[in-house]
Formats: C-alpha cells, sequence, structure tokens
C-alpha cells in the first residue's frame, strides 16, 4: 500500500505481442528477476485474450490477468469480439477499456467505453479505463478538457460499489510507444486533475481511494520518478513490459516507491 492507502499496481500491456509459446520463458525470468513477487505492489498482465489461461496458470496467484478489450454484449453475432464473461471464464479479473489504440484505430468512442464498463462490472470483472490527449490536443491546450470529457462521459452514474472496482490510467497518447514520458510534474498534475473531477463525480472519498495509473513509455530508468508522484498510483507499461527483466525491474521500483 502507498502512504496514501491507494494499491500501488504495476500493469503489463502486451499488445499484439507474444505466442503461448512465449509465457512461460517470460514468467520464470520474470519472477526470478523479481525475488520477493513485488511485495506491495498490485502486478497486472494484459495479454492477448487468447494468453489469458496461459498467463493465469504461469503467475500461480502471484499477480492478476485481464483482458485487453471486450465487447458490450454478454453474447450474440458479433463475429470477432470477446464477451466480458468470455474473458471471466478464461481466468481474467481485469479488463482494459477505451485503450488510446482502440480509439485511434478501431473508432472506439466515449459511448462505446462507458458501454464497456458497465459490461466489465457486469460480469464481475474490474474495468481499467484509459484515458489521455493527442499531442495535438495538448499543444491546443485542450489537454484538461479532452481528458476530462473522456473521464465524465464514461463513468457517470455507476454505485458507489462500482466506482470502488473501476481503476484509470491516464495515458497521454503522444507519450505511448514513442520513447516521450509525460515529465512528472505535468504527469502529477494531471493526475490530481483527474482526482478532483473523479470526486466530483462521483464522491470524494471514491476519489481518493481510486488508482490512477500513469502509462506511456514508462521504462526501468523513470519508473520511480513517475510512480514517487503522490497522484500517480502505478504505471500501465507496454514496450518496457515485453521484455521479463525491464518489467521486473519497474515492479521492483514500485515496491520501493510504495513501501
Ligand atoms: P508504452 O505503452 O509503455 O509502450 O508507451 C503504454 C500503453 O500503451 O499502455
Amino acid at each position: 500500500m502507498s502512504a496514501s492507502s491507494r494499491p500501488t499496481i504495476v500493469a503489463a500491456n502486451w499488445k499484439m505481442y507474444k505466442t503461448i509459446a512465449d509465457v512461460g520463458t517470460y514468467m520464470s525470468s520474470f519472477y526470478d528477476a523479481l525475488p520477493d513477487a513485488g511485495t506491495g505492489v498490485r502486478l497486472v498482465f494484459f495479454p492477448a485474450a487468447v494468453l489469458i489461461p496461459a498467463v493465469v496458470e504461469a503467475v500461480a496467484k502471484r499477480a492478476q490477468v485481464g483482458g485487453q478489450n471486450c465487447h458490450w454484449e454478454s453474447e450474440g453475432a458479433y463475429t470477432g469480439e470477446v464477451a466480458p464473461r468470455m474473458l471471466a471464464a478464461a481466468g481474467a479479473e481485469l479488463v482494459l477499456v477505451g485503450h488510446s489504440e482502440r480509439r485511434q484505430l478501431c473508432g472506439e468512442t466515449d459511448a462505446q467505453c462507458a458501454k464497456k464498463v458497465v459490461a466489465v462490472l457486469s460480469a464481475g470483472l474490474d474495468p481499467m479505463l484509459c484515458v489521455g490527449e493527442t499531442l495535438e490536443e495538448r499543444e491546443a491546450g485542450r489537454q484538461q478538457a479532452v481528458v476530462l470529457g473522456q473521464l465524465s462521459r464514461a463513468i457517470d452514474g455507476l454505485s458507489r460499489d462500482e466506482y470502488s472496482r473501476l481503476a484509470l490510467a491516464y495515458e497521454p497518447v503522444w507519450a505511448i510507444g514513442t520513447g516521450r514520458t509525460a515529465a512528472p510534474a505535468d504527469a502529477q498534475q494531471m493526475h490530481a486533475t483527474i482526482r478532483d473531477a473523479v470526486a466530483s463525480i462521483a464522491s470524494p472519498s471514491i476519489a481518493s481511494a481510486m488508482p490512477i495509473l500513469y502509462g506511456g513509455s514508462v521504462k526501468p530508468d523513470n519508473a520511480a520518478e513517475l510512480l514517487g508522484q503522490p497522484d500517480i498510483d502505478g504505471a500501465l507499461v507496454g514496450g518496457a513490459s515485453l521484455d521479463a527483466h525491464d518489467f521486473a525491474v519497474i515492479a521492483a521500483a514500485a515496491a520501493e516507491v510504495a513501501a
């Protein structure tokens, strides 16, 4: 637990990388490099849906596993889609909703994100909602309006219990996979703004308990500084999570900050 009593969450977003054959080797290297299994830190892996059962087995309860996306219906004629309850049956406990790659490359809208958040909760899974502005939006000074708009349109009107199961990830689009990281102070400012918005949308006590992760080129050498910010409660790591050793170093840095 961090000083604030919010959990510190370190999550790996494997995107469309790795196959089932990679899982065993990755996990042995990861846990060899992280002897205390990241004590004090909640670890989550978001692999491609077909890898979920293999990752669940390999982490053996030392980490949680989540889906990277889902449909908002619980079943139906939606070729190529995966329902939240299918992810749950495969062993997932969380689902990422609204990752910027889904918004940008697959045209996912805030309205769809809102339906997905509800569907994930209804299936007994916990949503992790991603929000973030593009470079163009930041340069136009619209970053707060964009992020708070994405947030309020996706999470308005949930119950207290539902809010307590939600986590957020602030991922500035210009920092994802680019090697450009938000300056820790800028990230902290946006996280504090997001927390204030959650206080208005839900309640101050829900806001102060809600984990808000930072994502966007988190690496072994910048993780500690980002995670040391008071409103940054964890990291959603893409590129650097593909390397078991790098991800273990990030998890260890988080454990040290959380201690
Ligand atoms: P990145 O990706 O760490 O490669 O920037 C983060 C994400 O997309 O979740």
